[in-house]
């Protein structure tokens, strides 16, 4: 009996950290409102003070034509797979010096994994 309830807790909690990895789309496209629109369009060709999010997961940094990026990230080889935009998103300034993003990060990983969830569904 006792065994059986634990080993429902465990698919419980598996369960819960499964979502929380893959994050949610709707969530995050409520933080990219708050926190990036401002500075990123996420349509084809608009670029604003940052340049378009469109398809951004899985290209090279720096790929958009017309936009006119720092130095730093123009050196950035490594392609925006989940766990670049992560590390990026945690610390942008710490993460590729000296770019222009001016823009403190998201500290919250719940926060990270929904709005690169949203990024996945630009496409
Ligand atoms: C204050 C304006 C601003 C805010 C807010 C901002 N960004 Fe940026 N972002 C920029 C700028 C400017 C760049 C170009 C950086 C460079 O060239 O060094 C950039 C670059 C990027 C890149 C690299 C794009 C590429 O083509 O290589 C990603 C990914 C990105 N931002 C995601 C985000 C996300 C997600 C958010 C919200 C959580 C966000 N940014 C918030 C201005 C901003």
């Amino acid at each position: 009996m006792i065994g059986r309830q634990i080993f429902a807790l465990i698919l419980a909690s598996l369960a819960s950290s499964a979502l929380a990895a893959e994050g949610n789309p709707a969530a995050g496209k409520t933080v990219f409102e708050r926190t990036c629109a401002n500075c990123h369009a996420s349509v084809i060709g608009v670029n604003k003070v940052g340049p378009s999010l469109w398809n951004v997961v899985g290209r090279k940094p720096a790929s958009v034509p017309d936009f006119a990026y720092s130095e730093a990230m123009k050196a950035n080889k490594e392609a925006w797979t989940l766990g670049a935009l992560d590390a990026y998103l945690a610390d942008p300034r710490g993460d590729v010096h000296g770019v222009k993003m001016f823009f403190k990060g998201l500290p919250d990983p719940t926060d990270r994994s929904n709005v690169i969830a949203y990024l996945q569904t630009l496409k």
